[in-house]
């Protein structure tokens, strides 16, 4: 669901992913596999465990692939005549065919990995000597189908992009490359899912502290991002969430709480960030932001749980604004809480990914965080009510 995708055609790719890594031996230092946060936290991780950022990323099994593999609505057609794709499932494994029957020719991958929640979408990765590539067709949630995977061309049948670690460093918790002779892999030693320790750093002290002193009612050696700079803060969710920015150190060596810009390149200085995957970029611009020395992400989210219901988002900007304050109160009436932010922080279609089907281009759209004044959503929305 991509505009990464451009970075993982695979030559190139795999020369960047080179540079990128033979920097970084030696600094390897995350914790492999998960901690026993759930032990001490349970009804935060069991919150947790519900979320997008813990979903993001599995092994494919029944429950975690989201597209159907039921005779009818398994197979992919093109706008090229006898190119096809088939998703099959056999003996509890999955697998995507690409077919060209003109040429009588054909190739088939296991799907290994699932990338995507499932909200609005999911590619698939498949493992061959030692690294990870992008399956041809990924999931389309809204509309329920099997889709040609972002950036894809409709009517070629492409298994060679290669998955680069940036992609795995923003749906992931941690992949290692290892050398194999010359040629870089990465190690089957992986953590999948984004976990707590990718905000809360390296838990061990931690978990150790605590153990050995059940009686201690603070928490110690854990980093709690509660307690940085507004900028540490943003920095903290923008490793994943400010847009496109080339990496100036190795994949996986940031650490909660340490400057952004020295690892990655600055944030896209665009007028208008990308409503996919540049959350941070867009509420800089926000005159909320602007006007506020506090407001940060965890002003209205809480990263612990799913928070879907907007209604309950409202209440957060009535922190700062009152509703009797507002210059269209009468107007707009018993709509204010439903419907702020739907118009104040609308849906818009991004730029970015770009969906190629045979009769169309799609997009999707994604919540701005410019939060700011759309009178003309704001007029669409009081005319649908009048309607009602
Ligand atoms: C042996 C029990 C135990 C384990 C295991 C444990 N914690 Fe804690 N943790 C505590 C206690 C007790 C506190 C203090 C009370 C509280 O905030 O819940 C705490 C507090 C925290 C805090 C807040 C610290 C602060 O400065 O306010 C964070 C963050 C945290 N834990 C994260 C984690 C993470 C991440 C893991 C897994 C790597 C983990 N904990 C595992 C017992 C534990
Ligand atoms: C996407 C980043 C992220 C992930 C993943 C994450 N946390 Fe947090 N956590 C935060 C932030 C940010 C805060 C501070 C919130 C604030 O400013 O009040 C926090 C605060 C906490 C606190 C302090 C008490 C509280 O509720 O505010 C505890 C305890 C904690 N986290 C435990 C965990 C555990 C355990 C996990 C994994 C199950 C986890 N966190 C996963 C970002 C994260
Ligand atoms: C390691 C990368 C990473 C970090 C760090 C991160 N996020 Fe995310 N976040 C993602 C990805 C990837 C998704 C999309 C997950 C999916 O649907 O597959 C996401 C989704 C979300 C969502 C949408 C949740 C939903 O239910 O659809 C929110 C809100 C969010 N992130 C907020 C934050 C905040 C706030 C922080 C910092 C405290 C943060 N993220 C840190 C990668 C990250
Ligand atoms: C810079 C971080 C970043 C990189 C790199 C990245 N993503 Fe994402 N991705 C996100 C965020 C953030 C979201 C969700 C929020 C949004 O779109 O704004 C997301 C959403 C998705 C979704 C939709 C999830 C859902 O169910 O809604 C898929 C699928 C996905 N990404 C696949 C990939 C793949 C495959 C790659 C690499 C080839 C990749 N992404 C690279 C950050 C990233
Ligand atoms: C941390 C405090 C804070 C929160 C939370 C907050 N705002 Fe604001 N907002 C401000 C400040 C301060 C201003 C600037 C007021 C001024 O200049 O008079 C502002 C300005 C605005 C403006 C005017 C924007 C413009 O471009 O003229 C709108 C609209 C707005 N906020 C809506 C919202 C909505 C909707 C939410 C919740 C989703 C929200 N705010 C949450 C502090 C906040
Ligand atoms: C003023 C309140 C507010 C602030 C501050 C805020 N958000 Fe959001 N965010 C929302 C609302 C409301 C939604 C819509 C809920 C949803 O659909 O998941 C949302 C949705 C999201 C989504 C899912 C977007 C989509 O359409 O899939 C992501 C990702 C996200 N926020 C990340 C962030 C990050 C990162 C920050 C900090 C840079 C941030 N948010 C700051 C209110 C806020
Ligand atoms: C039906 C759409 C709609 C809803 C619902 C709505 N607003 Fe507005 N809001 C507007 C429009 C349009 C303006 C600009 C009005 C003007 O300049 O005359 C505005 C202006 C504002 C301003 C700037 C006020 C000023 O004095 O310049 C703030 C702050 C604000 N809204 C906050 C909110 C908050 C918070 C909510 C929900 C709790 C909300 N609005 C609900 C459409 C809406």
């Amino acid at each position: 669901m991509h505009p990464k995708h451009a970075i993982t055609r695979a030559g190139a790719a795999v020369c960047l992913l080179a540079a990128a890594v033979t920097r970084a031996f030696g600094q390897w230092v995350l914790a492999a596999h998960a901690m026993p946060c759930k032990a001490c936290h349970e009804a935060l991780f069991n919150a947790f465990a519900q979320t997008a950022h813990f979903k993001t990323s599995a092994e494919a099994s029944a429950q975690s692939v989201k597209g159907s593999f039921a005779d009818g609505h398994n197979v992919l057609r093109t706008g090229v005549a006898g190119i096809y794709f088939k998703m099959e499932r056999r003996r509890g494994a999955f697998y995507q065919t690409g077919a060209d029957s003109a040429r009588s020719t054909s190739r088939t991958e296991r799907i290994d990995l699932v990338v995507g929640s499932g909200r609005r979408g999911q590619s698939y990765l498949y493992w061959k000597n030692g690294l990870l590539f992008e399956l041809p067709v990924s999931y389309l949630a809204g509309i329920d189908q099997w889709i040609n995977s972002p950036g894809y061309t409709d009517g070629e049948i492409d298994f060679a992009r290669v998955i680069v670690p940036r992609c795995l460093e923003c749906h992931s918790t941690s992949f290692k490359l290892k050398q194999e002779r010359r040629a870089l892999q990465y190690s089957r030693d992986y953590e999948l899912g984004i976990s707590c320790e990718k905000c809360h750093g390296d838990g061990h002290q931690h978990v150790q502290y605590q153990s050995s002193h059940p009686a201690e009612p603070r928490g110690k050696y854990i980093i709690n991002p509660a307690h940085f700079s507004r900028e540490r803060k943003l920095d903290n969710c923008a490793l994943c969430h400010s847009g496109l920015r080339e990496q100036i150190r190795a994949p996986f060596t940031y650490r909660p709480g340490e400057k952004l810009d020295d690892y990655l390149s600055p944030a896209s200085d665009a007028p208008i960030p990308d409503v996919h995957g540049d959350q941070v970029g867009l509420l800089r611009r926000s005159k909320c932001f602007r006007s506020s020395a506090t407001m940060s992400c965890s002003t209205c989210h809480d990263v612990h749980r799913p928070q879907r219901d907007l209604a309950p988002f409202a209440s957060k900007c009535l922190a700062c604004h009152q509703t009797s304050q507002h210059p269209m109160a009468a107007k707009i009436g018993a709509r204010m809480i439903t419907s702020c932010i739907d118009c104040h922080m609308p849906n818009q279609r991004s730029n970015a990914i770009q969906i190629t089907t045979p009769t169309r281009q799609s997009s999707l759209s994604f919540r701005s965080h410019a939060i700011g004044i759309y009178p003309e959503v704001a007029a669409t929305i009081l005319q649908s009510g009048r309607e009602r």
